[in-house]
């Protein structure tokens, strides 16, 4: 059995979704990497602070329940909107926050038996971890799921908007400087435009076990 699994993919692509149902089936940790970058950013917008300073003494947790903690308070919901996930992506660039974080990312993993997903968890984070996977769907399918996302957990959704936010913040992560959304190159690549949650989990199942 593969004791490290780094999922990564661009925003939409069903990383978090596909990557807890197989924590919980494996009895593995999940660990989402893009929460952390996520509460970054809200504590940025939070206390108007610039990133440099934020990140010092920072104070992040995730729970097994994948519950986000911000300075020993919850923001699980908190970090889901879209100012957010923006300021996410623009914390994201800078290299203090990655070496910080990635810091965290890699001390987290260290027992084993976790699933982590990101944008360079195969790449940078843990490279040498035992089953990669680069997860895609179309920009259109990532931007449906996205809208029902939002819509489900109770935020105003509009679908042209999130299409463009997707588009937008595919290009930064892509193109930045800095540990760049890529496929590492031995990444399994799935793409799960037609393919339903149960069948992705099946095949990381699959590659997990073989
Ligand atoms: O859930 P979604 O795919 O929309 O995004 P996320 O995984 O929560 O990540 C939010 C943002 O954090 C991304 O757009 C990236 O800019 C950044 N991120 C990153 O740079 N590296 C990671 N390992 C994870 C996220």
């Amino acid at each position: 059995m593969k004791k490290i699994i780094a999922v990564d993919g661009p925003a939409g692509a069903g990383k978090s979704t596909v990557s807890k149902i197989v924590a919980a089936r494996l009895g593995y940790t999940y660990i989402d990497t893009g929460a952390m970058y996520r509460a970054v950013a809200l504590k940025v917008l939070q206390s108007g602070k610039p990133a440099e300073d934020v990140i010092q003494d920072i104070d992040i947790k995730l729970d097994e329940a994948a519950q986000v903690f911000l300075e020993g308070v919850e923001v699980t919901k908190d970090i889901r909107t879209p100012e957010v996930s923006r300021g996410a992506s623009d914390v994201a660039k800078f290299g203090f926050v990655r070496q910080k974080l990635t810091e965290l990312q890699r001390a987290m993993a260290t027992q084993g038996k976790v699933i982590m997903d990101g944008r360079d968890i195969g790449t940078q984070v843990l490279p040498n971890a035992d089953l990669k996977i680069f997860l895609t769907a179309t920009v259109e399918e990532r931007a449906r799921r996205r809208f029902v996302e939002l819509k489900e957990k109770g935020f105003a959704a509009n679908f042209d908007q999130i299409k463009k936010e997707i588009t937008l913040r595919d290009k930064q992560d892509s193109e930045r400087e800095i540990a760049p959304l890529a496929q590492a190159q031995d990444a399994v690549l799935l793409d799960s435009t037609s393919l339903t949650i149960e069948q992705v989990v099946a095949e990381i199942l699959r590659l997990a076990q073989g």
